[in-house]
């Protein structure tokens, strides 16, 4: 019985340290984000629409997108981001850099990423 117990006492330690171990937080995620970028309310009208019109609908908005990509409404930039080629030209992964001036702040490609992470809502 005594042997029981010290097994099942060292299956506890055991465990314990296994799981606290397990990193899946931001910090870690994303270590060179600090404190200042917010990266739990992220939303799509609070977030990453005015991210959109302050750096990308100048030209992709209009009657004539840049490249046909338009970004004024919900439905097209979930059709971009969910295609994975909104990431990659925030990244410059494969494509021109997006803005074409210059790629956007680590915090600001996180806030992307975060949306897309969390499916895109319409929130
Ligand atoms: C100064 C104008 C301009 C701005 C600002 C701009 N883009 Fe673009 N974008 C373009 C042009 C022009 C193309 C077409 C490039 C090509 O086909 O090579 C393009 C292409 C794209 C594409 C398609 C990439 C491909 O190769 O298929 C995506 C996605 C995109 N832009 C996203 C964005 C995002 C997101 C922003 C803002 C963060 C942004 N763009 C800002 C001009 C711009």
């Amino acid at each position: 019985m005594k042997r029981l117990f010290i097994s099942l006492a060292t299956l506890a330690i055991f465990l314990l340290f296994f799981v606290s171990c397990y990193y899946d937080n931001e910090e870690a995620l994303y270590p060179t984000l600090n404190n200042a970028c917010d990266t739990i309310n992220v939303t799509y009208s609070g977030t990453i629409a005015p991210l959109l019109n302050n750096n990308c609908t100048v030209c992709h908005g209009g009657s004539i997108p840049s490249g046909g990509i338009l970004l004024t409404n919900f439905t097209s930039v979930q059709t971009v981001a969910s295609s994975g080629l909104l990431i990659n030209a925030l990244n410059g992964n494969g494509v021109q850099v997006m803005p074409v001036s210059g790629s956007l702040s680590v915090c600001k490609i996180a806030q992307f990423q975060i949306w897309i992470r969390n499916g895109m809502p319409n929130n």
